[in-house]
């Protein structure tokens, strides 16, 4: 007996509404699908796949409203159904595994709250743990150290997993369990591994997790664990494992939930349709994110360009891409290649959730960049710590790969690209919290140390940049070991009075 053969995933879903239809095209050679195959690869050229939407035409007026009564009100699903007296809340459907909700309980969701910018994936089938609805804070003291007075972060870390993951999750775990899959699969730096794992387990699916060993945050390791992923720690980097899922994926029954799947891009589109809300349908100048796959930054600029095409914005912001110096394959193709090809490298840097040589949307992120009038740019390992460390000062907080967005924001600013009367909004996508030995090493000292116990400007072969200084020690706040006396306690007290 051979392999078993792989599911294929249906994917033409007429909306219920039946005014809008998706379908998926390859991005490469155009050609459309009924469905995809078990890679998300394109059959003929093996490209990228993307949904596109055939007949949606909506008054943008109404549509914002609805979705805003969506989130304003339990108990009310479309306009016109007002709720009476007292809210309603809904039981979780039984018998269904536990996918499966209400639409007042997708209306509670920061992503399932816009479907209409959505493909349709039937009520019976949905996955949410109240995703999306985050928070956009203003950075007053980085507003001040990098003079862009109109400085936001959007905070995708405040998901239910701690990660930007959670907004692509919910759709496209729905998705497998729509196509009825028992097993759904991930290749990660630990975010997607986590958010996979959390979401299969509210759908009661079992969830395979492929991660390069010793090179992933133990937070993120252990959510993966604890929300009962099968977890293989394989003994080489993401891109290995990557490999290793797409060769698995077509000899066994399993759904792959990495972000070439674009029912993971269709979800995480709605970061940016929440932020236009929240920013009244005002577009920003300027949106940054860091790369690593180039799922996320395909996905905001997917959206920005619908928003745009349906008259839900007036303008395109410009989105911004920026890495690591040290995983900077995207940098390199835009920089040095004139976007004509990718060059695949051996990527390294602390910032581990984007420690990524091969990423795999990097044409979708090419088109978003050129289409947005965007840049690219790289960062050092020190220039991370650092905005890392400020944006932590200023009470938000966020994992290294996030900073990268403020370190790219200076060297933006310093290029005259980002003007300082500009509205920027950064994209920060994971918590503080999933990766709190980076913040430790760096706050005692330790995070740039050599083996031979001197401060350097990368660790062992963590590239960087020639030039970079070694972090500032002002951003460093180590913490005090002293005696249990109250005199103790005062001196330290007045001695940080002194510094400030
Ligand atoms: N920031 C964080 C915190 C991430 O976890 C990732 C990617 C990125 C940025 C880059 O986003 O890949 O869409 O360009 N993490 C993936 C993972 C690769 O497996 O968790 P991207």
């Amino acid at each position: 007996m051979g392999p078993p053969r792989p599911q294929r995933n249906d994917v033409t879903v007429p909306s219920s509404a039946a005014e809008k239809t998706a379908f998926l095209r390859c991005i490469g050679c155009g050609a459309t699908n009924d469905s995809a195959a078990p890679d998300f690869r394109c059959t003929h050229c093996g490209d990228l796949l993307e949904f596109v939407f055939h007949g949606w035409s909506y008054e943008p007026t109404k549509l914002k409203s609805l979705w805003l009564n969506r989130r304003t009100s339990i108990g009310k699903s479309s306009i016109g159904r007002p709720s009476i007296g007292r809210p309603t809340i809904t039981k979780p459907a039984v018998g269904k595994g536990r996918a499966g909700h209400t639409s007042d309980e997708l209306d509670q969701s920061g992503v399932w709250r816009f479907r209409e910018m959505l493909p349709h994936i039937p009520e019976e089938h949905a996955i949410t743990m109240g995703e999306g609805n985050t928070p956009l804070y203003h950075l007053h003291r980085c507003a001040r150290s990098t003079g862009v007075e109109n400085l936001f972060a959007k905070h995708q870390g405040m998901n239910p997993t701690a990660s930007f993951k959670d907004t692509g999750m919910t759709f496209a775990a729905s998705s497998a369990h729509q196509a009825g899959f028992r097993w759904v699969a991930c290749a990660s730096t630990g975010n997607t591994s986590a958010s996979m794992a959390a979401y299969a387990a509210r759908g009661n699916m079992s969830s395979l997790v492929l991660i390069p060993e010793g090179k992933i945050s133990w937070g993120k390791l252990s959510q993966s664990l604890d929300y009962g992923a099968l977890t293989c720690q394989l003994r080489t980097d993401f891109d290995g494992c990557v490999r290793i899922l797409s060769e698995l994926v077509l000899q066994k029954p399993v759904y792959l939930l990495n972000s070439v799947n674009p029912y993971r891009i269709e979800g995480q589109k709605t970061a940016a349709i929440e932020l236009m809300e929240q920013l009244g349908w005002e577009a920003p100048d300027h949106i940054i994110v860091p790369g690593g796959n180039l799922g996320n930054s395909s996905a905001i600029g997917k959206a920005l360009l619908e928003m745009r095409e349906l008259n839900l914005i007036s303008r395109l912001p410009k989105l911004s891409i920026i890495q690591a110096e040290g995983a900077n394959p995207f940098y390199r193709c835009v920089r040095e290649f004139g976007g004509a090809k990718l060059e695949a490298m051996a990527a390294e840097t602390f910032a581990t959730a984007i420690r990524i040589g091969n990423p795999a949307s990097w044409k979708k992120a090419l088109r978003v960049l050129r289409a947005t009038g965007g840049e690219v740019e790289q960062v050092s390992e020190v220039e991370i710590a650092e905005a890392k460390a400020e944006i932590g000062a200023d009470g938000i907080g966020c994992e290294p790969a996030s900073a990268v967005t403020l370190a790219g924001l200076k060297k933006l600013r310093a290029r005259g690209f980002v003007k300082p009367g500009e509205m920027v909004v950064l994209i920060l996508t994971g918590h503080l919290l999933k990766d709190p030995d980076f913040t430790i090493k760096f706050h005692r000292g330790d995070l740039f140390l050599s083996p031979e116990g001197k401060e350097t400007t990368g660790s062992g072969s963590v590239a960087t940049s020639q030039a970079a200084p070694i972090p500032q020690k002002s951003l460093r706040r180590a913490p005090l070991v002293i005696d249990a006396e109250l005199g103790a306690v005062i001196a330290a007290l007045d001695a940080a009075e002194t510094k400030t």
